[in-house]
């Protein structure tokens, strides 16, 4: 599978998560599995996205696009961390739930359309393969970590290509 197709899966997925959650009650009991899948979803797919993906562009040259996503991929994360707190109730839950679903939605759109049109032109079809297989290998490998060493790892993900080895080696021992 190419890196396009294990994108546009989870994205798909996505999308149908968070239009269960902006149909759901606040009192809901399924509130929270809902909420902790969608959790491990965006942030194993972020993640992953951006050492497979973000990083062979940004390595290659085009770095504002690649900025602009990582950006809001923090921006969404925050929201839902919000949720996930519960530091929304009420009507501000809803709202939280809408804003991120259209968050999401717009970022999506962009990735699937501006993100990979660069990315077709910058990779052959076999790499596109390989970086297909490299995400979903990344990607089982996140959802099996905590949260810790998510953030570290989203921090790692935004240093210097040259860094990135010696600050993994480093952390190797943060949330486990
Ligand atoms: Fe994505
Ligand atoms: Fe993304």
């Amino acid at each position: 599978m190419d890196i396009y197709k294990a994108l546009e899966n989870d994205h798909k997925e996505l999308k149908n998560l968070l239009s269960e959650l902006v149909d759901l009650e606040e009192q809901d009991s399924y509130r929270e599995v809902l909420i902790e899948n969608i959790s491990t979803l965006l942030s194993s797919h972020s993640r992953a996205e951006e050492s497979v993906l973000y990083n062979s562009m940004r390595a290659i040259g085009d770095s504002e696009l690649v900025m602009h996503a990582y950006k809001e991929h923090m921006e969404a994360e925050a929201l839902l961390k919000k949720m996930e707190l519960k530091e929304v109730t009420g009507a501000d839950w809803t709202k939280t739930a809408m804003e991120l679903r259209d968050a999401l939605l717009h970022h999506i759109d962009q990735e699937e359309h501006d993100v990979f049109t660069e990315a077709r032109k910058m990779f052959s079809a076999e790499e596109a393969g390989q970086m297909g297989e490299a995400f979903l290998k990344l990607q089982s490998e996140i959802k099996n970590q905590g949260f810790v060493k998510n953030s570290f790892d989203l921090v790692v993900n935004l240093m210097p290509p040259r860094f990135v080895d010696k600050v993994k080696s480093i952390g190797s021992g943060l949330g486990k």
